[in-house]
């Protein structure tokens, strides 16, 4: 029943809302979407947190994409031991290092009196969540070997069935508390996207790329 709840209906729901609400929050002002950054008001921790977090937190993300879409060359790329071993070593470095990336922006969040005066409510939540997400992922890791190996036979047959709108439930059944805890942080982090600074990771400036470079040109009074 719990189950049904957590795996069956909430990850529409999760969707619903952070597909509505990025909407909502696009039309009502789209200059909040941003990070916000704070690096005017302190630089040095940022730097230490953001670096790493951002580096590992991409690397794991499309770590996890990869074993979603190419399910069938992860298992013969896991073939070979050796290379199952780098595989998850690499991953578990990727994940201490946006841990310790994560908990270095939540102690300059909290301790920082300049950063506090920006910080909202909804900021301490965002990281509180992502830090719950963040050490289930690598309590999952470290104490369910060989996570990327069971991952293709559980996690992504279970998302494609949500993708198909027929959730199969018996792959999530037999899953340890914890990889539950972790999927279900996942949910609710997708459900908060849009009322948090999540929303920077749409906000890329990829025009950047092709749009011209920018000509500033000064406009003075000439003098008489
Ligand atoms: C896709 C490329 C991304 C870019 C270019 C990017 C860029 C930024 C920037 C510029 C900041 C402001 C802080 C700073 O100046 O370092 C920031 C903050 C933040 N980013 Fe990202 N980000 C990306 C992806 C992500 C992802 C995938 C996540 C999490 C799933 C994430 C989570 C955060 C969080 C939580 C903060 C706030 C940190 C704080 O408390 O100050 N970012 N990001």
């Amino acid at each position: 029943m719990v189950d049904l709840f957590l795996f069956g209906i909430f990850p529409y729901v999760a969707v619903v809302i952070a597909v509505g609400g990025s909407i909502w929050r696009y039309v009502r002002n789209q200059f909040t979407y941003s990070s916000l950054s704070s690096q005017f008001l302190e630089g040095r921790q940022l730097f230490w947190g953001s670096v790493p977090w951002h580096y590992g937190i991409i690397a794991v993300l499309v770590g996890h994409l990869i074993g979603v879409f190419f399910p069938a060359g992860v298992k013969a790329f896991n073939s070979v031991p050796v290379r199952l071993y780098i595989l998850e070593g690499t991953a578990l470095a990727m994940g201490l290092l946006l841990l310790v990336g994560l908990v270095i922006l939540v102690v300059r969040r909290s301790t920082n009196p300049r950063v506090r005066m920006v910080t909202t409510p909804m900021d301490m939540v965002l990281l509180a969540l992502l830090l719950i997400t963040v050490v289930a992922g690598i309590g999952v890791a470290i104490f369910y070997r060989w996570g990327s190996a069971w991952f293709v036979t559980t996690a992504t047959p279970y998302i494609w069935s949500l993708v198909k709108l027929s959730p199969d439930l018996k792959y999530v059944a037999s899953l340890p508390v914890l990889a539950k805890i972790h999927a279900v942080a996942a949910l609710v982090l997708i459900a908060v996207f849009p009322f948090t600074r999540l929303v920077h990771i749409v906000s890329i400036p990829f025009a950047y790329l092709w749009r011209p470079y920018q000509i500033v040109m000064w406009h003075r009074r000439q003098v008489q």
